[in-house]
């Protein structure tokens, strides 16, 4: 394992940090692609970086006929490609030894009775009694598991603790998601129960919070007095690549990514400050502000304040890419939307009358997710006969989730020279510049996090439920209105439609280019 001083995120008070215990973590859906690409590289990433618990055990639980060896050969392949750090062979080997393989169907009362003979083997040749359920399977296997899992009495440990990891989505709208928790919640204390958001693992998301209660002078402004707007862009290039449309088309931008990435941003930007730091201290904070969002009043209402549209044939990148309903698994007269853009807007002291727009897009020209707080303009009293001055945008500060980590405060200054000619620039903070090493990535952190029974960056059963109540207006205004809004159009590798644009023109503003 590598030496502890390499890690500059080890530097940080040790008194905040958790402490993750040792565990066997059991995989639902090990062999698909979150537990190949995200999972077991989180945790080979940590495994480099000395972070992982001495004796963690791994158990991958899914339907395929696999042995130990064939299991790990398939996860290695994977973790060479995609691990952030590189992949170092000795490294690996002596990694991989933790893990193993069970197979099963989900249904299967015997697999999990077999399972928990196992697990107790286990236990007796000296594997830690804490057992951590991470249900990666695809979301109709959910319910099976859970109560397959009480049933065979896997969620109670006697010498030991016993959670939960529920992955997205979690619920298709608030029926759904309200029959889930039921069900999780017969199986596992809610204390015991972590709904991934993997967002709130973004060191940029986590930031966002310090960036405005550790510093003065950004939470005094932080307010309708001096913000004008807030926006939230979420990029993507990628499209139905590797079979996704099946999942997709059943979905849509709103459900995928706004009901939960995009409204947990923007509940860390709105939130008021928590009394303190424990998890649900900070939960109780972000419901508030999901509870605060205006509704809509009705289909109409829907139709002026969301904009929903599919990409049409066109090119990304250099490359030719054909519409959203001539992708591979995606019905060719759907109505699924793999764009939407939205006004919120929050009925509470703090934001009273200022728009938050939200933006989230498949087949984007690039990979970006960045929040920008616009500032009201200065008083133009002294500098509104400046060269440049009525052109200028007010002060914009840009949060940018990922690439390019960081924060950048647009700003104006004098041009120098003789006259007083203002010119736009800008503040920048990068954490590559800053801390010298990529951040880890979100999965390392939240596995971690469930290790050491720390519920903060994961989403309460409350959040879940107020966040699908929001989105359902929007749903049940395209799907179930006799007269529902349009379906807007755009080309691949284009900004999005045009009526993107006149919802913010609407209001006297542009979206900023990423
Ligand atoms: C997932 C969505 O939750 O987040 C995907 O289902 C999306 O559609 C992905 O591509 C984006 O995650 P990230 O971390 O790459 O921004």
């Amino acid at each position: 394992m590598r030496e502890m001083e390499e890690n500059p995120f080890r530097e940080a008070d040790l008194s905040l940090r958790n402490h993750p215990e040792s565990c066997v973590l059991v995989i639902f859906g090990a062999t698909g692609d979150l537990t190949h690409r995200k999972l077991i590289p989180a945790l080979y990433n940590l495994a480099a970086d000395g972070d992982l618990p001495a004796g963690l055990r791994v158990v991958g639980f899914a339907r395929r006929e696999k042995s130990d060896e064939e299991f790990r050969e398939g996860l290695k392949e994977l973790n060479k490609q995609v691990s952030r750090q590189g992949h170092d062979d000795d490294l690996w080997e002596q990694f991989s030894q933790s893990i193993t393989y069970h197979q099963s169907t989900f249904t299967d009362e015997d697999g999990y009775a077999s399972l928990k003979v196992r697990l107790d083997e286990m236990e007796k040749d000296g594997a830690s009694p804490n057992r951590l359920f991470y249900i990666a399977s695809a979301p109709e296997f959910f319910d099976d598991i859970l109560l397959q899992l009480k049933k065979a009495k896997l969620n109670e440990s006697a010498h030991g603790w016993c959670r939960a990891v529920v992955e997205k989505p979690f619920g298709t709208d608030l029926a759904t998601a309200q029959h889930l928790n039921e069900v999780v919640n017969e199986t596992f204390e809610e204390k015991d129960t972590y709904r991934i958001d993997h967002y709130l693992g973004k060191e940029t998301a986590q930031n966002i919070m310090v960036l405005r209660f550790a510093n003065q002078f950004f939470e005094v402004l932080w307010n309708n007095r001096f913000i004008d707007h807030v926006q939230i862009t979420c990029a993507e290039p990628l499209g139905m690549e590797g079979g996704r449309g099946g999942y997709y088309d059943k979905s849509g931008a709103l459900r995928d990514m706004v009901q939960n990435h995009l409204l947990q941003l923007l509940s860390l930007i709105a939130m008021e400050p928590p009394a303190d730091l424990s998890a649900d201290g900070v939960r109780d904070e972000k419901v508030k502000v999901m509870k605060s969002l205006r509704a809509f009043k009705d289909a109409e209402d829907v139709a002026k304040s969301v904009v929903r549209a599919q990409y049409t044939a066109g090119t990304v990148d250099g490359e030719e890419k054909v519409g959203y309903r001539r992708e591979d698994r995606v019905n060719p007269g759907s109505m699924t939307e793999s764009y939407v853009a939205l006004k919120i807007m929050i009925d509470n002291w703090r934001w009273e009358g200022v728009p938050f727009y939200m933006r989230m897009g498949k087949r984007l020209p690039k990979k970006g997710t960045e929040i920008s707080i616009h500032y009201k303009q200065a008083p133009n009293v002294l500098f509104n006969a400046a060269v440049g001055a009525e052109a200028m945008p007010g002060n914009v500060l840009v949060i940018r989730i990922q690439p390019n980590e960081g924060i950048s405060l647009g700003m104006r200054s004098k041009r120098p020279g003789p006259a007083a000619t203002l010119q736009p620039v800008k503040m920048d903070f990068r954490y590559q510049t800053s801390f010298g090493k990529s951040s880890p990535e979100a999965y390392e952190r939240l596995l971690l996090d469930a290790m050491a029974g720390d519920a903060t960056l994961f989403a309460r059963k409350d959040e879940v439920e107020n966040a699908w109540r929001y989105v359902d207006q929007i749903e049940d205004a395209w799907h179930k209105s006799p007269s529902p809004p349009k379906m807007a159009e755009y080309p691949a590798g284009s900004w999005g439609p045009k009526e993107a644009d006149e919802l913010l023109e609407q209001d006297g503003h542009d979206w900023r280019r990423l």
